[in-house]
């Protein structure tokens, strides 16, 4: 094994010493040799998946998935091994081109996991590997029937975003690693299973359902649904998913979404992958939204009646192109999936409702983005686009700066070069990078060449490298304003002047702007104050978890008890963690309110997935 780490060093030393490529500015060169992801145990350089073949069995009495991963491998000359991630699998044996192997599982490393090491020849082309999830494993919840809307069977979901994948295939759980994927597998017969790949639209009798994702994935996109579940189709090729009780309900809050579909295409080009379906999950689901290819997962705090959530499946079919197709290398890069899409998302909105519409959404991100730069400090690594997240967990360094700087750097590029060039560069960076991966300083390698050219003036006036390399906000970043919150605006400080709550004009205000409103209200404020609104404006029973959120922190910050059932509820039910941060934080900020945290959180966490657990055992600790 010694010869073999020796020979790797020595390779890595070669790779590094490779010229970069020659760029057209006089700039320093950007590193453009590629180093393996510091978030994988994998060494694609030796042997890298190609094509995976999943047989999965769900077992709900035991929580566990168990079955047999068959991969395609493409090897170097000269490869002796092949290296797996692995998170809490039991392994049971491995094959390689149909005869037993030894197999040896490294060293726990904190949040990688053991990486699953396999003696190979450069000859070998299908290893097979027979393994068992445990009922901790990560990425997996497995829900009690109370725990869903219609209360009668279990459920489950899976979440491999940014490195759970691991933690139920045996995989390399490297974004840069694409691979095309068939997998059967069999849940109970009263169920339906539903992947990231073309999916059933009923249940069948055995309980037995296969899928195929033909187009190249990273393993960040595997995902797995198990429930009691209906399907309702929305236009040619949308459709959603969702349990009895809520179908109906969810139909009618996605109708628009085959307009959101000729929307998005109409920017940026064909949809590649076929149908696009959303499921809406349990309550527990820790995201918003998880863009899982041909399949989004939602949070069914999205179904707010009114339609007023669904930028959030925009931003998800966004995913289609700036994620999906083409793929942040690492997790360093991940402004380049989430910043694109927020760009993606909020031109969509336009399209769909209009400038005045998007510009609050804009004004709203921005408002987030401030805090959180506030919140670090403008001179912390963590504000810069492109991070490094060695030794860290990638899904801890999920904030606002890689969403909403990632989206002030593109508003930037757009304002300079105007947006009929913008869209051209984006369409082709699209086309060019289909299927690919990219890293940060390959995408400005390519933005040099394929939009800026040698116009320095345009070049300085962008700054790329401050805005990806540097941290806090640079000095050239667009301002934001909405004309329709400048009525909000009005209305609060009128309020604040003492005009009664329920003379203020508030008409027609959409929950983008009640959000604004309940933002903005002061910090402190009296019971009699935090009354009069709650009775004028029924902020405490608000049928939009945004704006409830936000009010439920108010109430927490200013002692409004009143709120406190009805909070007691949200965290109770509500495992999404952008929502359950702020609540916790600021229960946690007295001596008082974290012993309510804790009491609450005692019974709630059993609610929760484990990526919202491990942030919230870490802030109550
Ligand atoms: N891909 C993300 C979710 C994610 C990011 C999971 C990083 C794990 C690690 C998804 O597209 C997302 O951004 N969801 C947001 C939605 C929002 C910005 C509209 C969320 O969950 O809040
Ligand atoms: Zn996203």
């Amino acid at each position: 094994m010694k010869f073999h780490y020796i020979a790797l060093l020595s390779f890595s030393i070669i790779a590094c010493k490779q010229e970069p490529k020659k760029q057209t500015t006089e700039k320093e060169p950007l590193p453009l040799v590629r180093q393996d992801d510091m978030h994988s145990f994998a060494k694609p350089n030796k042997a890298k998946v190609k094509h995976l073949d999943l047989h999965l069995e769900v077992d709900f009495e035991k929580k566990q998935i168990s079955g047999l991963a068959t991969w395609d491998i493409e090897t170097k000359e000269n490869t002796d091994e092949i290296i797996f991630d692995t998170n809490g699998l039991l392994i049971d044996s491995v094959k390689v081109d149909g005869s037993s192997v030894q197999f040896s599982l490294g060293h726990e490393k904190k949040y990688l996991g053991r990486p699953l090491d396999i003696d190979i020849k450069p000859t070998a082309k299908k290893v097979s590997i027979w393994y068992r999830t445990i009922p901790q494993a990560e990425a997996v919840q497995w829900l009690n029937p109370q725990q869903t809307a219609d209360k009668k069977y279990p459920f489950l979901f899976t979440q491999s975003e940014a490195i759970l994948a691991r933690s139920w295939i045996p995989c390399q759980d490297s974004p840069a690693i694409r691979f095309t994927y068939n997998a059967t597998v069999r849940v109970p017969n009263y169920l339906i299973a539903l992947m990231s790949a073309t999916n059933p639209t009923a249940k069948n009798s055995k309980g037995v359902y296969t899928f195929k994702q033909e187009k190249p994935i990273s393993s960040y996109l595997m995902a797995l649904a198990v429930g009691d579940l209906e399907y309702k189709q929305l236009g040619p090729n949308t459709g959603v998913y969702a349990e009895h009780s809520m179908i109906k309900k969810c139909a009618a809050e996605f109708e628009g979404l085959p307009k959101m579909m000729i929307a998005a295409e109409k920017l940026y080009g064909p949809y590649q992958w076929g149908r696009y379906d959303v499921l809406v999950l349990p309550p527990s689901f820790p995201f918003g939204g998880m863009e899982n290819p041909e399949l989004t997962f939602a949070t069914p705090t999205i179904i707010a009646g009114d339609r007023s959530l669904v930028s959030l499946v925009a931003h998800e079919l966004a995913h289609s192109w700036s994620g999906n197709l083409v793929t942040n290398a690492s997790w360093n890069d991940m402004w380049l999936n989430e910043g694109f899409t927020v760009y993606f998302e909020r031109r969509i909105m336009e399209e769909m409702e209009g400038k005045d519409y998007a510009d609050m959404l804009s004004v709203l991100g921005f408002q987030e983005l401030q805090a959180t730069i506030t919140d670090l400090g403008p001179t912390n690594e963590d504000t810069k686009l492109k991070l490094n997240l060695r030794g860290r967990n990638p899904d801890d360094a999920v904030g606002d700066i890689a969403y909403e700087k990632g989206f002030c750097l593109l508003k930037t590029i757009e304002n300079a070069v105007g947006r009929q060039r913008f869209d051209a560069f984006v369409t082709n960076y699209f086309n060019t990078h289909a299927f690919k991966t990219i890293t940060s300083e390959e995408f400005i390698d390519y933005y040099y060449k394929e939009l800026i050219g040698n116009d320095k003036t345009l070049a300085e006036k962008i700054g790329i490298e401050k805005w990806v390399f540097e941290p806090g906000l640079p000095a050239n970043c667009p301002k934001f304003n909405s004309t329709r919150f400048d009525a909000v605006d009005t209305a609060l400080e009128q309020w604040i002047k003492g005009k009664p709550a329920s003379s203020l004009t508030t008409k027609n205000w959409s929950s983008h702007e009640w959000l604004h409103f309940v933002r903005h209200l002061p910090d402190s404020m009296t019971p009699e104050q935090m009354k009069e609104l709650d009775k004028t404006f029924k902020f405490t029973e608000s049928g939009n978890s945004e704006v409830l959120a936000a009010w439920l922190t108010l109430a927490i910050n200013n002692h409004y008890v009143d709120a406190y059932p009805s909070l007691n509820n949200f965290l109770e039910h509500v495992g999404r963690r952008r929502f359950l941060i702020p609540l916790y934080k600021a229960l946690a900020s007295t001596e008082e309110g974290k012993k309510m945290a804790k009491g609450i959180y005692a019974s709630a966490r059993a609610n929760y997935h484990s990526v919202a657990q491990v942030t919230i055992d870490e802030m109550l600790k």
